[in-house]
């Protein structure tokens, strides 16, 4: 089986494991500090579960870098990587607000640029975003692409959890610039409905999110046409350590990359 058709039917069954959890008293259960550092909800342990049981029974021969689990060596001879946030967006998830994911990717070495296969499940309804390296991006059986033409609305997405005041001096121009600003909690789904073309840039300048938070989302939008930069303006990319924090702009043109470039003092 191809990387990506692990990934989807992994993807597929956390979906169905995990539909009627969310939103729930149970869902919340505090399983102690996962790998990552945040603390792992029962609902986080179910999904990651689901996935580590898919893999091996399937056997692919891979090392899991999982969000709560850590790195764990399915094989003595692995392929490469699969990179694991089974649910990206916990906090809404446990809430029970719509908006959380599963994130799956592959990758045969240790960075985020030889990533091929990327997979987002949008576990409030099921919408698969999937991708492979050189083949386009896609939701469920329809190509995507990020929206090239200036918009009617421009929507400008935004992560501020967390933001310091530095950040938030620095980031004030966007929301002056803009009416249509949001922040919707999951940046694997926020960074799909960028590659879908329905959010025009996705900004998040706070130096803390993890390479497993975005690596299917990355590989989703670099296939849908999107560009994503670094700080320095050049193309992201890191190990895929844990340690590792990353700061980003994902923008569907150039148009709005110069105006945002600008708005940052970049
Ligand atoms: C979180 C989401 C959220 C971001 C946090 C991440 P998690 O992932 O991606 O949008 O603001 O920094 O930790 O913890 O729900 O997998
Ligand atoms: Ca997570």
């Amino acid at each position: 089986m191809q990387p990506i058709e692990v990934l989807r039917n992994a993807s597929k069954i956390v979906y169905q494991n995990v539909k009627d959890l969310a939103g729930t008293k149970a869902a919340a259960e505090d399983h102690g500090v996962g790998k990552g550092g945040d603390i792992s909800r029962k609902i986080d342990i179910v999904a990651e579960k689901t996935v580590l049981d898919y893999l091996k029974k399937v056997k692919f021969d891979c090392i899991v870098l999982g969000e709560e689990c850590g790195r764990v060596e399915l094989s003595k001879n692995p392929k490469g990587f699969v990179i694991m946030d089974a649910i990206d967006g916990s906090a809404n998830a446990v809430r029970g607000i719509p908006f959380f994911c599963c994130s799956l990717a592959f990758a045969p070495k240790d960075r985020l640029s030889s990533i091929t296969d990327g997979v987002v499940t949008d576990l409030s309804n099921g919408d698969m975003y999937w991708a492979t390296k050189g083949k386009g991006a896609y939701l469920n059986k329809k190509k995507i692409t990020v929206h090239k033409q200036i918009p009617v609305y421009k929507i400008v997405g935004i992560n501020v959890s967390g933001a310091k005041p530095k950040l938030v001096k620095k980031i004030q121009p966007i929301f002056e610039n803009s009416n249509h600003s949001r922040h919707l909690g999951a940046n694997a789904l926020e960074l799909a409905l960028f590659a879908r073309g329905l959010i025009d840039v996705y900004i998040d300048l706070r130096d803390k999110i993890r390479v497993t938070d975005m690596a299917a989302g990355y590989i989703i939008s670099k296939e849908a046409g999107g560009t994503i930069l670094d700080t320095n303006l050049k193309p992201l990319d890191s190990d895929l350590s844990y340690e590792t924090r990353l700061s980003f702009i994902a923008a569907a043109n150039k148009q709005i990359l110069s105006e945002i470039t600008k708005q940052l003092k970049l």
